[in-house]
């Protein structure tokens, strides 16, 4: 990896989200999560045991119902001190959380103050370490209260998400320079409403699209909104970005290439490019296509959550979406589920050299984001893959640096003096 290069990089940090660390959060996934824990617990056998090369190690926490309820989380809500610390341990300078909605704007109209209160302490708590703040708006979660009007597969609903967007900032916005307000609308739309794995389990394309199109459309407005009241915040998404790969040159597998590249990585930052500042990247994997429906990938390197792993090359999806946009990137998220360390190091490594390149070949790269700072609640995977710089013990909550992590503060120490030297 070139040090030099990447010293170019403002922002060097972690990444979390509210409902995957906070604990005790009441929206449509807390509620969702216990009425499909004992199924989830059920289903994982079916899904992984018969090939995930982790299932040995992972089965007996995978198969309790209790692994899917994130309850009371890792609870950060009230560690965020504690975490921190972490952060200024492996000499960070930036951070990406989310605030949680739910908490917020519990009912319609009705303003939780001491929720906008506890988050100003937490900014205040970054800006006390020297580290910027990157808040996201809204990733994955739902009060109630909307979600039972439909949620944002309604185009009527949008304007009750621009009320909270305007409360947030006029809230918290003297606190802020970067704000994400959408995460993943991609992730979102596929696994909520066309795959059915997300709440509200919907399964039909029609509206996967429409609600794509809604996120969008509600980032549209938000970002005029977040401007107007402060004109100096820089605005983005964050958006899963895949690396598609050509398996040989049959037009079926061109046809799916194309096909993913423009549904899945560019749909949403074609029709956002107006309205950002930056591009928020969350890498965390590779397509080949063969010519079949799905992809076909090697599989020889998987991580915990039977992701293959190909962390060089977030070098062309960088790339590509600078030649594309020619916005300033964030990697917003990159990391892996490795319960046991075993690649977290070499990933990062590959990583941090690949994206070393692009930055050698011109594109502007302004922050590295590892995806996560704690080991957290996956989603309908629950508390079993462990994304962690810093582990959590389920049972105690204790926090312990993975060597990883102290692996990469060493890293991140180095190249922010080799920037010091020119
Ligand atoms: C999401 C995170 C999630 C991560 C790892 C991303 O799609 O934004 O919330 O934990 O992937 O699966």
């Amino acid at each position: 990896m070139d040090k030099r290069a990447l010293s170019t990089i403002r922002f060097w940090g972690a990444a979390t989200s509210a409902h995957q660390v906070e604990g005790k959060n009441h929206n449509q996934w807390s509620r969702w999560e216990l009425q499909h824990a004992s199924e989830l617990a059920k289903g994982a056998s079916t899904r992984f045991a018969s090939w995930l090369p982790a299932w040995d190690r992972v089965s007996s926490e995978a198969t309790q119902p209790e692994n899917y309820v994130s309850g009371i989380a890792i609870d950060h809500w009230t560690r965020y001190e504690e975490d921190y610390e972490y952060l200024s341990k492996m000499n960070m300078t930036g951070y990406r959380l989310s605030i949680e909605w739910s908490r917020l704007e519990p009912q319609s109209g009705a303003w939780n103050e001491s929720a906008f209160e506890h988050y100003r302490s937490m900014l205040r708590a970054l800006k006390k370490r020297d580290i910027s703040p990157i808040v996201t708006l809204w990733h994955f979660t739902n009060p109630i209260w909307f979600e039972d009007i439909g949620g944002f597969s309604k185009r009527a609903n949008i304007h009750h998400f621009l009320k909270y967007v305007e409360k947030a900032i006029v809230e918290l916005g003297e606190h802020l320079e970067y704000v994400i307000t959408i995460n993943e609308p991609n992730v979102y739309a596929g696994l909520a409403f066309v795959e059915g794995e997300f709440p509200p389990n919907q399964r039909s394309w029609w509206r996967g699209i429409r609600v794509e199109r809604n996120l969008v459309e509600s980032h549209n407005q938000a970002a005029k909104i977040i401007k107007a009241i402060r004109k100096n915040i820089l605005v983005g998404i964050a958006q899963n970005v895949s690396h598609v790969r050509l398996g040989n040159k049959r037009p079926i597998s061109r046809l799916m290439a194309a096909f993913q590249q423009l549904f899945w990585n560019e749909y949403a930052l074609n029709r956002t490019d107006d309205n950002v500042d930056f591009i928020g990247c969350n890498y965390y994997f590779s397509d080949r296509w063969t010519g079949g429906l799905k992809p076909d990938n090697e599989m020889d390197k998987i991580s915990d959550m039977a992701f293959m792993m190909r962390p060089a090359d977030i070098e062309h999806v960088v790339k590509r979406l600078f030649a594309k946009y020619g916005k300033p990137i964030i990697i917003t998220e990159n990391g892996v589920a490795d319960a046991n360390d075993k690649f977290r190091k070499w990933w990062i490594w590959e990583t941090l050299a690949a994206l070393s390149r692009a930055i050698n070949d011109g594109v502007k790269i302004d922050g590295y984001l590892y995806w996560s700072l704690l080991d957290n609640f996956e989603w309908a995977h629950g508390f079993w893959p462990r994304f962690g710089l810093i582990a959590v013990d389920r049972s105690t909550l204790k926090r312990t640096m993975r060597p990883s992590a102290t692996w990469f503060g060493g890293v991140i120490q180095s190249v922010r003096l080799s920037s010091e030297d020119h």
